[in-house]
């Protein structure tokens, strides 16, 4: 059973990442901005709260949040391990993944912290607003959402620091080249694909 998270500033490639470890470690990759998006995009009632939000580039407010990751995590293929792809982003996030882990006397085995400079993953964020048309990749929105990353997430590695569990990973190159680094990084600590 492998519980892994994926953590790193918009752009560095978690959601690229995410789908192939996903395979690698025989996990389902849980994204909280694919299920707000699909809200969004399906017009549901949880849609219609968070859409203003996301546009903005601002985090959806944690109570929201944290209750649609336990609600998630209580699905049947998430109880055999999981990948959680941009969970948690804020302190109080990190206490309520740490309460629903306490539930099954669970942890997380690692934290894979995607590193790249600012201007490659703006660079990249405008390349995919040009062919994906994300609303939320305007320069000045994914300028805004660095500065959300660095004051609300990067608090969280310190305290995944403590415990020994982040596992820094170069997320500049090739997409190959950086699973490659993940899945060494990981194997060192034992972690192990299927
Ligand atoms: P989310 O969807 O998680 O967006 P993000 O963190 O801003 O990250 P991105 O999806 O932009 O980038 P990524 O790191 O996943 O990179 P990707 O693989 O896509 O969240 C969106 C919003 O939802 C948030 O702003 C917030 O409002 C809300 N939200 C989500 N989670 C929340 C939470 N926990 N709490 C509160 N609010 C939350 O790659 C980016 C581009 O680069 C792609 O075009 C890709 O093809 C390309 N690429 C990837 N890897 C490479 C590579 N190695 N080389 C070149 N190009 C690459």
């Amino acid at each position: 059973m492998t519980r892994l998270l994926l953590v790193g500033p918009p752009g560095a490639g978690k959601g690229t990442q995410a789908a192939i470890l996903a395979e690698t470690y025989g996990i389902p990759a849980i994204s909280t901005g694919d299920i707000f998006r699909s809200n969004v995009v399906n017009g549901t009632p949880l849609g219609l709260q968070v859409k203003a939000i996301m546009e903005a580039g601002e985090y959806v407010p944690d109570d929201l949040t944290n209750e649609i990751v336990a609600a998630r995590l209580g699905e049947t293929d998430a109880r055999a391990g999981f990948l959680l792809d941009g969970y948690p982003r804020t302190l109080d996030q990190v206490n309520e993944l740490d309460r629903i882990l306490s539930i099954d006397h669970a942890g997380v085995d690692a934290v894979v912290l995607l590193e790249a400079e600012t201007d490659e993953v703006v660079a990249r964020l405008l390349k995919r607003a040009i062919e994906q048309g994300r609303i939320d990749d305007t320069e000045e929105v994914i300028r805004h959402r660095m500065d959300v990353y660095a004051e609300q997430t990067s608090p969280i590695i310190a305290v995944y620091d403590k415990r020994d569990l982040v596992v820094r990973v170069n997320a500049l190159g090739a997409v190959d080249e950086v699973t490659a680094r993940i899945v060494d990084a990981l194997a060192q600590r034992n972690i192990s694909a299927v």
